[in-house]
């Protein structure tokens, strides 16, 4: 998919990648590095927030968080078209690191757009079992939902007892590979489908209306 150049301030689209664990090749980290090189590819400008970028404080709604990491991630998310979100299954729930980032993402409250209103978010979940990361990705789409952010159909469970990635960090299954491909696929396609109805709005502005026709004045 290429982008063409699109009438607003965010000619290229931002997709940026959130999570993973502080884990050594942390399967979740992974699969973010394989969706934003996709994106990448497709000509999308991609930032990744790993585990060491959200070792952020406990989020506290006062005062407000002056640490510069949670200030990146609330800079990088309100400029972001889309997000792509990995956590890990922790006794079936979304990790304490990525839940503390996006409990971060309150600062976006009185936003415009507020919180993630508006974006793409595609959510891939990293376990040892299917339980694990299948109640992780729904809990995971529900804190996205709450934050009015929009969850692609597709939301990616990896289970990672059988290693998911090969040495060089590609996917070593072809299922995985696919899941991930057709996530950020959807991921890109939201982008482009807000593009489409940007243009629209903009050639309707542009058509003459009475008052501005020469002559056309009533
Ligand atoms: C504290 C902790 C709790 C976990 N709880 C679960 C769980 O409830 N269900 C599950 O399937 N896996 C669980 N796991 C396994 C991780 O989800 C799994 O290792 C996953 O691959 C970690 O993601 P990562 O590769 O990005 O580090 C747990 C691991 C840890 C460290």
């Amino acid at each position: 998919m290429n982008f063409p150049a699109v009438p607003s301030p965010a000619a290229t689209p931002l997709i940026v990648g959130i999570g993973g664990s502080t884990r050594p090749r942390s399967s979740g980290e992974l699969a973010l590095r394989y969706c934003l090189s996709r994106a990448e590819q497709a000509g999308a400008h991609t930032e990744l927030l790993s585990a060491q970028d959200l070792q952020l404080p406990m989020y506290e709604p006062a005062p407000k968080t002056t640490d510069p990491r949670a200030a990146r991630l609330v800079d990088l998310v309100a400029r972001a078209d889309a997000l792509i979100i990995a956590s890990p299954a922790y006794h079936a729930g979304i990790s304490g690191l990525v839940k503390n980032a996006l409990d971060h993402l309150e600062e976006l409250r009185t936003a415009t757009p507020p919180y993630l209103d508006g974006k793409a978010i595609g959510c891939i979940t990293t376990s040892q079992g299917a339980q694990g990361g299948a109640l992780t990705l729904s809990a995971l789409r529900s804190v996205v939902h709450a934050l009015r952010g929009w969850p692609t159909p597709l939301g990616v469970v990896i289970d990672t007892s059988a290693e998911p990635f090969g040495l060089d960090g590609e996917p070593a299954q072809e299922a995985t590979r696919s899941q991930l491909g057709i996530m950020t696929d959807q991921v890109l396609s939201v982008i482009q489908q807000r593009v489409n109805q940007q243009r629209v709005v903009i050639e309707q502005r542009s058509v003459p209306t009475p008052t501005n026709v020469p002559g056309g004045a009533l």
